[in-house]
């Protein structure tokens, strides 16, 4: 085996959809979501030969009924890929699918692997939240964790209250360019190019989706002000300037140096480092800022040299953590240039790869920028970060 340099060389995403009985997904299965993805993405390299993909890496939070099963290998099968591509089911939290890449990109990077496919789904209506789950009791009974730490929008309130500073006032404006720089990028076709549309059946019958469907590109300040805060009486959170509940799958190719020249792929970003680092449960929303720290460090760069950033949104208030401690405005171009999560919605598992997405449609847009980052944070306390270079670059 040699090591060898690993690559993004494309990335797609079904429209995001609301979850629950309203969302546009409602009748649909969350593995009929990642296959389409899979499928989508596989037909926009018909020169690749699909026995040549050594694995399959896909994410979701909750691994149970059509999310169970060991979903990277049963959707392999149900997207045609021959008997031969092995496939397997990843779990981190939000961070499944950035980790579907890292950990797949890592076996490329020894030179185990020359091609993968790795992303993540999340049906939150059909998967609630935590559904099911059975934490030991010990993590309360012993205070291995405060029972703040258990519930996400509760941590995004103690974020509040640990950094007084990053006001409700402030998480609002930020929440209102999200969804402003997100119909923007719409308006000028930015998104769709990267969107798989998904056939659904819905009250009226069956329908292509083609777009997201949580955006609200008509928030206003005034319009924010008087939402509940359902995480706290009187609190900071409201749905507002948080990332709603949301149904979606994303899915990556992922290339070495050597297949890139086999097949001749075409590159959108390389992986220089990445990070994952845990942080106080009970305000997991800060743990991009250390996992960040860790991967510059590994990539021997420092945070100036990044040009373009793609910050998940889970939180409005979390993304304002990691900006605050950077010395970066929260209204900085260089963040989220097409919007967030905010705008989007955050299917768990599967909003690593969006992230990767839109940065490389960004690198591409902008070839005088040379590095960027994908971060994110994880329930339970921790974030994750991939620093990546544009392949596109060109030089000031
Ligand atoms: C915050 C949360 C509880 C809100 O859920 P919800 O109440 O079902 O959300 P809705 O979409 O119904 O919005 C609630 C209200 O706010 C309004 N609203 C939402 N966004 C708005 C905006 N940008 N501007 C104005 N009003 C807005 C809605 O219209 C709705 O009003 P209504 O009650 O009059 O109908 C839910 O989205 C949530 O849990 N988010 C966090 C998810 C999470 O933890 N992810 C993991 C991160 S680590």
């Amino acid at each position: 085996m040699e090591n060898q340099d690993v690559y993004f060389i494309d990335g797609v995403r079904t429209p995001f959809g609301r979850a629950g009985e309203k969302g546009v997904y409602w009748n649909t299965r969350a593995d009929d979501l990642i296959v389409k993805a899979m499928i989508g993405l596989l037909e926009r390299h018909p020169n690749l030969p699909k026995e040549a993909i050594d694995d399959v890496a896909i994410a979701a939070t909750t691994q149970q009924g059509d999310q169970g099963l060991t979903i990277g290998r049963t959707a392999s099968i149900l997207a045609g890929l021959p008997q031969s591509v092995p496939g397997y089911a990843i779990d981190r939290m939000c961070a499944g699918a950035m980790t579907s890449v890292t950990t797949t990109g890592s076996a490329i990077g020894i030179g185990a692997y020359d091609i993968a496919l790795a992303g993540g789904v999340e049906h939150m209506g059909r998967h609630p939240m935590g559904f099911n789950s059975d934490p030991n009791p010990r993590f309360l009974a012993e205070k291995l964790v405060s029972p703040d730490a258990l519930n996400m929008g509760c941590t995004a309130e103690k974020i509040h209250d640990r950094f007084p500073h990053l006001t409700k006032e402030r998480a609002d404006a930020f929440a209102v360019n999200s969804q402003k720089k997100a119909a923007a990028a719409y308006k000028n076709g930015l998104i769709q190019p990267d969107l798989i549309p998904v056939s659904a059946s819905g009250a009226n019958g069956w329908g292509l989706v083609t777009q997201d469907e949580l955006m609200r590109p008509e928030s206003t300040l005034e319009g924010m002000q008087g939402l509940k805060t359902p995480f706290r009486a009187h609190g900071n959170v409201t749905a507002g300037n948080a990332s709603p509940l949301t149904d979606g799958a994303t899915i990556s190719l992922l290339a070495g140096d050597k297949a890139i020249e086999q097949f001749g792929l075409k590159p959108k970003m390389k992986m220089l480092s990445f990070a994952f680092v845990g942080v106080e449960p009970e305000i997991m929303g800060i743990g991009p800022i250390p996992a960040t720290e860790k991967a510059l460090k590994k990539a021997g760069i420092t945070i100036d040299e990044i040009g373009l950033f793609e910050i998940n949104e889970a939180f409005a208030v979390q993304v304002l953590s990691f900006l605050d401690h950077f010395d970066i405005k929260d209204d900085d171009p260089r963040v989220n240039q097409y919007g967030g999560a905010i705008a989007f919605g955050h299917p768990l598992a599967s909003s690593g790869v969006r992230l990767m997405t839109q940065l490389a449609a960004q690198f591409q847009a902008n070839p005088e920028v040379r590095y960027g980052l994908t971060t994110m944070c994880i329930g339970l306390g921790m974030g994750g970060t991939i620093i990546w270079e544009n392949s596109n670059y060109r030089g000031n």
